[in-house]
């Protein structure tokens, strides 16, 4: 078996965050994703030594922003590495509470959908949560930021990237990579693939 398959999945990126007896936390997460349109229900796959994954089983209920594009790498780091075990990761931050009392950051986010749990799996080091929606907002109209997004940028690459050598840009249409090599694009050879998500030349586009 080639492991190195599942990470051809994609995935989005969100912050999820949830509130118990006065006390609010988040944290990023890739894996939330909508599994049936009537009702509208969505999973969350969380690891079970997080404080937010101890505060969505006491709470029943967690908030799921999606991260606009634009949003930094120091403000996933923040919210993705550090535990609210340790440190008030909404200290300096505007935030509005949802429906459910749920905290939603105001800057960077695109989109809050606000979640009731319905059921839990337990998958051994994490529990899958199954929830309905309570309620959902549009809040900008930017464009969510993808996993693969994430990975370009944590590798020192840019998502925006200027004209390139060549005086134009060729991008993944998969993962949004610009390349930005010396050989201009066209005489890459047939087998050049995405150096982020693996997938072949004809997956690039001129932009
Ligand atoms: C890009 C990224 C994706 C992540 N995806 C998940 C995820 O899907 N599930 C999860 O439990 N943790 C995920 N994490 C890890 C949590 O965000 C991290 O463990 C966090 O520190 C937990 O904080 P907490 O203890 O305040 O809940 C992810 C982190 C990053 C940076």
């Amino acid at each position: 078996m080639d492991e190195t398959a599942i990470f051809k999945i994609s995935y989005g990126l969100f912050f999820v965050s949830t509130s118990f007896e006065g006390r609010k936390n988040a944290c990023v997460v890739n894996t939330v994703a909508q599994v049936t349109q009537e009702p509208l229900r969505v999973s969350l796959c969380m690891l079970k030594t997080g404080l937010t994954h101890e505060m969505i089983q006491k709470s029943g209920h967690f908030c799921v922003s999606v991260i606009g594009r634009d949003s930094s790498l120091e403000e996933i780091a923040h919210f993705g590495q550090l535990s609210g075990r340790d440190t008030d990761k909404f200290a300096g931050r505007t935030i509005q509470p949802d429906c459910n009392g749920d905290p939603v950051l105001a800057e960077g986010c695109i989109a809050a959908l606000s979640c009731k749990v319905i059921q839990e799996v337990d998958l051994g080091t994490h529990t899958l949560f199954i929830a309905d929606l309570a309620d959902a907002k549009n809040l900008s109209d930017a464009l969510p930021m993808t996993y693969a997004d994430y990975r370009i940028l944590k590798s020192g690459g840019r998502l925006d990237q200027p004209e390139t050598k060549q005086g134009q840009k060729w991008q993944c249409s998969i993962c949004h990579y610009v390349y930005d090599g010396d050989i201009p694009f066209e005489d890459l050879p047939d087998d050049y693939i995405c150096p982020i998500c693996k997938k072949p030349k004809s997956a690039f586009v001129k932009v």
